[in-house]
């Protein structure tokens, strides 16, 4: 029997809240619940690059307006950030804009609302949020397959797509999906760059790259998939959502971007005009704290060496959580990477209630419960484990 279940059902910050006030009150309660990188003892990672950059900041500048698109050294900091060695190449071969924005929620907002289609396709197991971004745009949602055999499900995309008269836009959330931690193959990317031209021949498809948890993939994100980037035809739109949020564990100065690659100039300007207007109809000007830290951050000797420190931080955690779930026989969707991991089960809302009497906190996602490898420390994860086959056997 198929459980429904809907996304707009869930509210993590409620179930957030009610896990850290359980936690306040009797320190055994495990809260799995948080998408934020939290050391062994539970306080928040912290970088010692992001410190020794906020230290830099000027509070002249971050008392004024900054431009709305955060700005010329902004937009250059974002590209030396993403492409790395590649932005030369990048440079030569694309046109770029980018605009700040609130973090990746805020440039997801601004993508759904700047893209020409009505309809976005979104995977079936997928961070809650997009389902609420969608509807605040007032568009609506199509859902693909994320996953078939372990692997990405190319052909339930090309079954949406091929279904769909309107034009679409594809958001496809890598690496380090939310909430099941997979990340897409190289060829896994060439096979989505093709069939997404191959569709763009009849209909306008656009596609949106999620890359919040960019840096907790083994390789540097760009400089492996830029010979993909290159495949797509140029009247497919790219959008590609920062979020600086998990990158430099820094959730509330909301440093986020949108960035439009485009071969064509012209259609660079008009996301470039158009995108300002919104802007500054939604929230006037940029957090200037945020715009300065990325400025700083990126050339901080340390940052490299502490995010290295920070993945295998989460993959120590992650190897023990797969190695005691393939002991108990727990089964997980493909995990690869980053913050989160699912559960799978076919009921997830009872599996999430059941957990609380064993003083555990977790997501209920599609046909899974979340659990944040972030936020738990490794004795954590055994007692995790441990409850969770208790409720799976009872
Ligand atoms: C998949 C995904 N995209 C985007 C975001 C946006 O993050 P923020 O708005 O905090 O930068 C998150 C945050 O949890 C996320 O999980």
């Amino acid at each position: 029997m198929k459980l429904e279940f809907s996304n707009l059902d869930v509210d993590i910050l409620q179930i957030s809240k009610e896990a850290k006030k359980a936690k306040s009150n009797d320190p055994y309660v495990i809260n799995a619940t948080l998408g934020v990188l939290l050391d062994d003892n539970g306080q928040l990672l912290e970088f010692k690059a992001v410190k020794e950059a906020l230290l830099d900041i000027d509070m002249v500048v971050a008392k004024n307006y900054l431009p709305q698109d955060g700005g010329a050294l902004y937009k250059n900091s974002l590209q030396q950030y993403l492409f790395k060695s590649k932005v030369d190449e990048v440079l030569d071969k694309y046109h770029l804009a980018s605009t700040w924005t609130s973090g990746g929620s805020g440039a997801l907002y601004m993508a759904f609302k700047y893209d020409g289609a009505k309809r976005i396709l979104l995977p079936n197991i997928r961070w809650n949020e997009y389902d609420q971004i969608v509807g605040a745009v007032n568009k609506e949602i199509g859902t693909y397959n994320l996953l078939k055999n372990g692997a990405f499900d190319l052909e339930s995309l090309k079954t949406e797509m091929i279904n769909q008269d309107e034009s679409v836009l594809v958001v496809i959330n890598d690496p380090c999906q939310n909430p099941t931690g997979y990340v897409m193959s190289l060829a896994e990317h060439e096979a989505l760059a093709k069939l997404i031209n191959e569709q763009s021949n009849t209909k306008k498809i656009s596609l949106l790259l999620d890359v919040a948890y960019l840096d907790y993939s083994s390789e540097p994100y760009f400089e492996f998939l830029l010979p993909i980037l290159e495949i797509y035809h140029s009247n497919v739109d790219i959008y590609i959502a920062f979020s600086g949020s998990k990158s430099f564990g820094v959730y509330g100065f909301r440093m986020g971007a949108l960035l439009y690659l485009n071969e064509n100039e012209t259609k660079v300007t008009l996301f470039e005009q158009k995108v300002k207007r919104f802007a500054g109809a939604i929230y006037g000007a940029p957090n200037s704290i945020s715009v300065q830290l990325l400025n700083e951050v990126i050339h901080k000797a340390s940052l490299e060496d502490e995010q290295e420190q920070a993945r295998h931080l989460i993959n120590s955690r992650a190897n023990k959580f797969m190695g005691l779930c393939l002991e108990e026989k727990i089964n997980f969707y493909t995990y690869i990477n980053g913050f989160f991991v699912t559960v799978k089960t076919k009921e997830p809302l009872k599996l999430t209630e059941a957990l609380k009497q064993y003083k555990v906190y977790v997501v209920p996602t599609f046909e899974g419960v979340r659990i944040a490898l972030s936020s738990i420390n490794l004795l954590e994860i055994e007692r995790l484990i441990t409850s969770l086959k208790k409720v799976i056997d009872e």
